[in-house]
């Protein structure tokens, strides 16, 4: 069907949302709350448009498209009512971005930029410093937190992990833990999906903090070094160091929808790590290690394994594939195992 924004025929889909319609026309409709995965949250409110016809105005994240609806996005009423809506969520908390480790990448910084908001009109100099920083890998500063529940709908509905919510009432309502525990003392897995989700910088990756900023790094697709799974993962290295910064869960990745684990999200130091083995190594007789060649290594294998075959029979060898390669590659082992040396045994770790 086609609606029209701003006067424009836009191309719409049966049960898309208005914000929906006009991203995919690309139409910018500031939105806080509401994220692809979670849906509409209708709690920030800045998504506001007029649609001809409707009483007041409208959340575009939750009014659904009908053929030939006409809807405005930056009339008079509307920008007054966003920018009012962003003066409050900047003025209820302590939005430093320079020292903020989500800046260039925060959705209410994006939004103040777009609605020509410098600072809240109305700041609170006597904000408590609410941090949590009890966990192993993750920040929370609720001083940053603007309460859109991206974070606790994640947490309950698509991870399912069902730690986050919201405690407390009114001015006092905060993002809490289990029953308003530490983080670290929580039932939280430290899967980072909260991090991940968070518009602003009220909950981060800890060893993010202090290295490159968004737009100094570069982003590399590529699929989790741990298990079988295959999840999807964007390394954000240092341009200039190469170095990881952060890894990020791909959100359009039909596997992972952007989720991870904890080692997926935070287990990368191996890469750097200076007992990381780079070469093949092959034990001495009086029992430590010495640097090979893979010619070598391979070839003491090979050796090895024929001398073990011939004196016991190809029974007396097994094989353990691997999650942590292509599933071709387990193919490529399983192959061997069975038509090179000769035994039906070979298994695979994900059956631990
Ligand atoms: Fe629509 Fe928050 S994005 S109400």
């Amino acid at each position: 069907m086609n609606i029209i924004i701003n006067g424009k025929t836009c191309h719409a889909v049966e049960g898309q949302t208005i914000l929906q319609t006009a991203k995919a026309n690309g139409i910018y409709i500031p939105s806080l709350c509401w994220h692809e995965k979670v849906g509409a949250a209708g709690k920030c409110r800045v998504c506001v448009v007029e649609v001809e016809g409707m009483r007041g105005l409208q959340t575009s994240c939750s009014v659904v498209v009908k053929e030939g609806m006409k809807v405005e996005t930056r009339t008079e009423k509307i920008l007054e009512a966003q920018k009012m809506i962003v003066d409050l969520l900047l003025s209820n908390g302590r939005h430093d971005c320079i020292s903020c480790a989500q800046n260039g990448a925060c959705e209410l910084q994006d939004v103040a930029y777009y609605l020509g908001i410098e600072r809240g009109s109305m700041v609170y100099h006597d904000l408590e410093d609410n941090r949590d920083e009890s966990s192993e890998f993750i920040s929370v500063d609720r001083t940053k937190c603007i309460s859109c529940g991206r974070c606790v709908a994640a947490c309950q509905n698509t991870v399912t992990n069902d730690v986050l919510d919201f405690g407390w009432r009114g001015h006092g309502t905060e993002i809490v833990f289990d029953a308003d525990k530490p983080m670290g003392e929580s039932n939280c897995v430290q899967c980072g999906e909260c991090s991940q989700i968070c518009p602003v910088g009220a909950i981060t990756d800890k060893k993010a903090k202090g290295l490159a900023r968004p737009w100094e790094t570069r982003r590399t697709v590529t699929v989790c070094p741990y298990c079988g799974v295959g999840c999807q993962i964007a390394v954000h290295t240092d341009r200039l160091t190469g170095k990881i910064v952060k890894t990020t869960g791909v959100e359009t990745a039909a596997t992972n929808k952007g989720m991870l684990c904890v080692k997926g999200r935070y287990g990368y130091d191996f890469v750097e790590h200076p007992d990381r083995l780079k070469m093949p190594l092959i034990r001495k007789d009086d029992g430590t290690f010495r640097e090979a060649s893979w010619e070598e290594a391979i070839q003491t294998v090979a050796d090895r394994l024929r001398d073990i075959r011939d004196k016991h029979g190809a029974d007396s060898i097994m094989a353990l594939a691997s999650a942590k390669v292509t599933n071709e590659e387990n193919y490529t082992f399983q192959k061997f195992i069975r038509t090179v040396i000769g035994t039906h045994n070979i298994d695979h770790c994900a059956r631990l």
